[in-house]
């Protein structure tokens, strides 16, 4: 582990000053005249290898998102990197120094690559070139950035970046999956325009969305969820009515895909079972695709057993009695269309005398008397936690990427402020990490 206090002697490389890298103890006013002191040692720091790719520039807001979050960032560059970004910017943001040398003569009298790779909570590799990817899934080393990812005992998170086709090649899925075997968490890439022109996977994934993963990677280890079994629901379902039309909602997918994402980040087993959505599959979760209330609940059942469920679908409370075969036309003479009752998946796992799961997590989407309705789906449903969002036209929280949700649980109402899906769903990730640590330790 890192030394709990690093003396002024012990910091070989660029300044050591209040809230840098080497001084991990928060600058307070009694603490400002001895700032490197004995004392509490909250400063968390992260080691930010930057490689050769057109994404590098979206880093530098990583660095200033870092700092800003009271996180210390070193920065490494790979020789291609520096052709994206300068030395001499990265320096300024991170009020670091900057490393891209091997085989430099100052810092190596200290073994600088060996330092570099241990002096931090954890190495974060983005934009993660496949270059790099492919060199540290085969244990290369031949340069710092590749050297200090093969030397490290810390967390590595990488946030791929690249060409679509380059992305989908099996070589580049294949180094992944050994990385992610050896340990290597992974946030993104995500889908869009691409800066080559094309479209498809492989874009970076937002610096908001890579600083939530170092965030919740970033929580005492007591958080993490290594090996936990988690089952999350996304997405709507669709109910057809006939070969070409269904009853469905607006749901995107995007709060319950965070989840399951930020779930990995921790080091979940995760099966994400989503209805149709246009978000993409979160990397290194097991997904499951279905279209209607009763695929989702065979789905999660199959699933079984789990340590934690989290159900964000948007399940359809109804489906028609019956399915037409044909189109309806226009001209049939249709009175109605009789709905019956979907199943209640949230209920469901709640209640199962065998298998229920150690922790139930669902989600209220109300569009009045939020709370209140929300805490009486949490005793109706026999669920650990109701996490209760507004979902009024006005609110856009349907289709939209930001979200505000209250957590309601045994011991009361916590209103959380409104935030990214991506941050509420680090949010989350790390609370149900804790609370499954304290079930451990009770059990
Ligand atoms: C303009 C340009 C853009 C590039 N963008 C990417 C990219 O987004 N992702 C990637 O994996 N490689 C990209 N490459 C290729 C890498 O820079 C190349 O593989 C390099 O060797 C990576 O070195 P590194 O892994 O040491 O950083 C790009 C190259 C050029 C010339």
């Amino acid at each position: 582990m890192i030394p709990a206090v690093a003396k002024a002697t012990d910091a070989p490389y660029g300044k050591t000053c209040p809230g840098g890298f080497n001084d991990r103890t928060p600058e307070t006013p009694d603490n400002q005249a001895h700032s490197i002191s004995t004392g509490m040692t909250d400063t968390k720091r992260v080691l930010l290898i930057i490689s050769g790719g057109i994404a590098a520039y979206k880093s530098l807001t990583l660095i200033r998102r870092l700092k800003e979050r009271g996180i210390a960032v070193r920065c490494v560059l790979s020789v291609a990197a520096t052709k994206f970004v300068t030395p001499l910017t990265v320096g300024a943001l991170s009020g670091d120094k900057v490393y891209t040398d091997l085989f430099s003569l100052t810092d190596e009298q200290a073994m600088g690559h060996i330092r570099l790779s241990r002096e931090a909570d954890l190495v974060v590799v983005a934009p993660a070139s496949a270059d790099l990817l492919a060199k540290a899934a085969n244990g290369l080393a031949d340069d710092l950035a590749s050297t200090i990812l093969l030397a490290t005992d810390k967390p590595v998170l990488v946030a791929p970046s690249m060409n679509v086709e380059m992305w989908e090649h099996p070589a580049t899925q294949r180094n992944l999956a050994t990385l992610a075997a050896d340990g290597v968490r992974q946030v993104g890439p995500e889908r869009g325009d691409l800066a080559c022109g094309e479209l498809g996977a492989g874009r970076v994934a937002e610096p908001d969305h890579i600083l939530s993963s170092i965030e919740a990677l970033l929580e005492d280890t007591s958080t993490s969820l290594r090996s936990v079994r988690t089952l999350v629901t996304s997405g709507p379902t669709q109910e057809p009515i006939d070969p070409v039309r269904y009853l469905g909602n607006y749901s995107s997918g995007k709060q319950g895909h965070a989840i399951a994402q930020a779930l990995v980040s921790l080091g979940a087993e995760v099966t994400l079972v989503t209805g149709p959505t246009k978000e993409p599959d979160p990397p290194n979760a097991r997904v499951i695709h279905i279209q209607t209330a009763e695929e989702m609940l065979a789905a999660c059942l199959k699933t079984l057993p789990v340590d934690v469920a989290v159900c964000a679908a948007a399940v359809s409370d109804w489906r028609a009695s019956v399915q037409a075969n044909q189109k309806m036309k226009r001209s049939g003479n249709i009175q109605h269309i009789e709905l019956v009752e979907n199943p209640d998946i949230l209920g469901r796992l709640s209640a199962a005398q065998l298998n229920r799961p150690t922790l139930v997590v669902g989600f209220a989407a109300e569009t009045e008397s939020v709370v209140e309705n929300a805490k009486k789906k949490r005793l109706a449903k026999g669920c650990d936690w109701i996490i209760a969002n507004d979902v009024s036209h006005e609110t856009g929280v349907f289709g939209g990427t930001h979200n505000r949700v209250h957590v309601i649980d045994e011991a009361g109402v916590e209103n959380w402020p409104s935030a990214s899906k991506v941050t509420i769903a680090g949010r989350l990730a790390a609370r149900i990490a804790s609370e499954i640590a304290h079930k451990s330790i009770d059990a």
